[in-house]
């Protein structure tokens, strides 16, 4: 129903998407492996799933990978598979629990607002150097730089090797499409052993030297039930450094595209007419940086968009959709940029509720502070060109002049 390669459709998904969405509330359809998925197209329904405690990130709960049609894992996958084994995205209570609560601690939205001061100074230091010349890329120049600073300095990572973990970072995350090449597939195999080696040079270090970053933190922490495995830090210090710059770079650059084109919006963000800290809702609800989430039927008596599941199905959570839904926004095509509603579906819900949201959105409101206050003449000098994938969905490159 919906050609997820097709390239007028990553240009601008939302034509589709709407068309889909107006026609049925559940669609489903097979991958090139013969995978099928029931894709979700409504507002209701997707934040209901992301709650519902009857689906799961793994069928393992209750069933093999095997029981629900998935191919065997491939040897030549290892150190992939071994890199995603104890990503918190992967695993359900109590492991998930215990996890979470650890990482928690750095995350709440006192601790991060403390990274004020800093966040700014590195977004304004940023800007400042891309914005020498008369047109700069927002994203190479601006948002890869300033989130990859955030997140490096918040978690302990060496800076100094910020080009390696952004080019592992963007190789892996290709594996979360929904039609992965071969090619990319190895490449984010050999990124994920590369990375992983990386994390344990590093967790060496810090066992024998100490600081008081999150890393450290999570090397020596002891927990009632002991210290954490070295597999364990692996995995969250890989999910924390990719998810902690992906997606906040991606939203940056495709709220700041929506935010330059619709008709007097950047105008009423610098005369003030509306706070920085509502503007960016909107960006990130207008056209999400990560389209589709994943569950598997866990229990009985699972219903959605009229249609009854059984265990073993699997649901695919369309994002960009539900937060186009004319039945819970208002006018959904139209960017307002005064809307200042925060129910959009951007960071999911449930227990795996995005744990970066106030950090994201902290740094989405300081990088639009400091783009009004170094270049208030900001506009587009080319138009933008997107990147040809559907799941992280971003632009490759967006030229602005200062
Ligand atoms: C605008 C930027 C961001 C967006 C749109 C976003 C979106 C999301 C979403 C939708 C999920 C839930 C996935 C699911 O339900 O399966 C999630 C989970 C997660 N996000 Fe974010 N994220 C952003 C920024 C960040 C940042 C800055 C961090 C910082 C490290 C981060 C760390 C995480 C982690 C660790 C999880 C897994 C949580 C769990 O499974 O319990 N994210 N994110």
């Amino acid at each position: 129903m919906i050609d997820f390669s097709d390239g007028t459709f990553l240009q601008d998904p939302y034509p589709t998407l709407n068309a889909v969405r107006e026609e049925t509330a559940i669609f489903d359809q097979r991958d090139e492996a013969g995978m099928q998925r029931w894709f979700l197209t409504r507002y209701d329904d997707v934040f209901r799933a992301l709650r519902d405690r009857r689906l799961g990130r793994v069928p393992e709960p209750i069933m093999t990978s095997d029981d629900v049609g998935l191919p065997p894992p491939r040897d030549d996958w290892k150190p992939y598979y071994d890199i995603e084994q104890w990503s918190l995205l992967m695993l359900e209570p109590p492991e998930h629990r215990r996890l979470r609560q650890l990482i928690y601690r750095e995350f709440t939205p006192k601790r991060v607002e403390e990274l004020r001061p800093v966040v700014s100074e590195h977004a304004e230091r940023l800007l400042q150097q891309a914005a020498a010349g008369s047109t700069f890329d927002l994203l190479a120049d601006f948002a890869q730089p300033f989130s990859v600073h955030v997140i490096a300095e918040l978690l302990g990572a060496p800076i100094q090797d910020w080009p390696r973990y952004l080019d592992w970072s963007h190789r892996i995350v290709k594996m979360y499409e929904l039609d992965t090449t071969e090619d990319q597939a190895a490449a984010a195999v050999t990124a994920s052993q590369e990375f992983g080696d990386w994390c344990r040079e590093l967790i060496d270090r810090r066992r024998r030297s100490p600081g008081s970053d999150l890393i450290s933190g999570l090397c020596t922490v002891e927990t009632s039930d002991g210290r954490l495995s070295d597999d364990e830090i692996v995995s969250t210090i890989i999910l924390l450094l990719n998810a902690g710059h992906e997606a906040t770079v991606n939203a940056l650059g495709n709220g700041m595209v929506s935010l330059l084109d619709a008709e007097g919006a950047w105008a009423s963000v610098c005369n003030r007419d509306v706070r920085a800290r509502d503007a960016i809702e909107e960006m990130i609800r207008f056209d999400p940086p990560l389209q589709l989430f994943e569950r598997w039927v866990l229990g009985d008596d699972v219903s959605y968009g009229g249609r009854a599941f059984a265990a073993g199905e699997k649901i695919a959570m369309l994002f960009g959709s539900a937060n186009r839904d004319p039945r819970h926004f208002p006018e959904p095509d139209t960017f307002v940029v005064t809307r200042a509603d925060a129910s959009h579906i951007t960071f999911g819900g449930g227990i795996h509720t995005c744990i970066g949201a106030p950090l994201a959105r902290l740094e989405l409101s300081v990088a639009l502070e400091a783009l009004i206050a170094v270049v208030p003449e900001l506009r587009l000098a080319q138009v933008p060109v997107r990147n040809p994938a559907f799941v992280i969905h971003g632009y490759e490159s967006v030229i602005v002049a200062a």
